[in-house]
């Protein structure tokens, strides 16, 4: 199914997305508007984040935009007050950010998380909740793929505070009975993601390097493995999440078939730009303590139970992605 298909039982219902000015949450507003849904995006667009007003460019007027933080308490309760249905995107997600300044990955990824289901619980605990968690969590892999009964081990302060985000979902689902699904996401790209610097993830300023005549810089040997998701399969995920009951109380990983090393990577994006160049430099000490060495995950779950599966090929990706930032790079540089 296309995300127009899975998108369209959500027509007429009221729908949050917090972080929604951001990379995911905006194309999920995109589709969501599309079939119909009353969609609100709560964004506390903090220039070092991946907020972007251009992010919603066409369908500003078909959505409701709450400047705000989740942070703050008071909005929510307000907020999440009779929703349907909440996407809950907002996150500081720059690993190094968090090493350098953890409490404000705190304050974000983890206390305002209790914030929210606490405003749930209070005001509308009938709200279906999907929440976007990591494969940051699991650190570095035991055993390849990671499934999601591998051991969580996060190596950074985002991780730690992303996965007690992720359990405080968990928990309210248990406790209280919210109904709460997780979605543990990779690698993710695509358009309107963040590509001024490598805060979202590396492959944001590879893009810009590639697109602005840069050599890109692959740190360490180039061999760590990875794989990727486009962001529609992310939002196919989050749809099928949200709408289907058999969800509630499960965590999911997201995942993708194709794992390539980042100089295959590299190279493939050179190839699809038609020209550019790459070289690897030594690890930077403060990224080298974090690296979290190969990773690719196992998705059979998502599969098996909601039916999901990656659709777009790595290549296909890259090239919309690509096409996008070459149309309206100067919105993100
Ligand atoms: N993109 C990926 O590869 C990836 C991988 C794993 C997990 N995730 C998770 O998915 C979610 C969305 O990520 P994204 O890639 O779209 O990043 P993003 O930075 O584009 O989106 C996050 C949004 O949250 C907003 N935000 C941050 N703090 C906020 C606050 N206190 N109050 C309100 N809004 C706030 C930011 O302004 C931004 O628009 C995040 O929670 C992230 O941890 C993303």
């Amino acid at each position: 199914m296309t995300v127009a298909d899975l998108a369209e039982p959500f027509g007429g219902r009221r729908t949050l997305i917090t972080g929604g000015l951001g990379f995911i949450g905006s194309n999920l507003a995109r589709a969501l508007v599309a079939a119909g849904a009353d969609v609100t995006l709560v964004d506390s667009l903090v220039p070092a984040y991946g907020g972007n007003l251009h992010n919603i460019a066409g369908i500003e007027h078909q959505v409701h935009v709450n400047v705000s933080d989740v942070r703050d308490e008071h909005s929510l309760r307000h907020l999440v007050r009779d929703q349907d249905v909440i996407f809950n995107l907002a996150g500081q997600t720059s690993h190094l950010d968090s090493m350098r300044d953890p409490y404000t990955d705190l304050e974000i990824n983890c206390r305002a998380q209790l914030s929210i289901l606490e405003a749930c619980r209070a005001g509308n605990p009938q709200v279906k909740i999907v929440f976007a968690s990591t494969r940051q969590i699991y650190g570095r892999p035991v055993r390849l793929p990671v499934d999601e009964s591998h051991p969580v081990a996060p190596v950074d302060v985002n991780g730690v505070n992303k996965t007690a985000g992720e359990w405080y979902h968990l928990l309210y689902g248990e406790v209280y009975g919210l109904r709460v699904s997780v979605l543990r996401l990779t690698n993710t790209y695509g358009p309107r993601m963040r590509v001024k610097d490598a805060r979202q993830t590396f492959l944001g300023i590879w893009l810009k390097q590639l697109l602005t005549g840069e050599e890109i810089q692959i740190y360490g040997d180039g061999e760590q493995r990875r794989d990727f998701t486009f962001v529609d399969d992310a939002i196919a995920a989050f749809l099928l999440a949200a709408d289907d009951e058999a969800a509630a109380g499960a965590v999911y990983n997201l995942g993708h078939p194709q794992h390539v090393s980042l100089r295959e990577l590299a190279e493939l994006l050179v190839e699809l730009n038609g020209g550019g160049s790459f070289r690897t430099i030594p690890f930077p000490a403060d990224r080298k303590a974090i690296d979290i060495g190969d990773f690719y995950a196992d998705y059979s779950k998502l599969e098996r139970e909601l039916g999901w599966s990656p659709r777009v090929p790595l290549r296909e990706g890259l090239e919309r992605s690509l096409a996008f930032y070459r149309d309206e790079g100067e919105h993100y540089w």
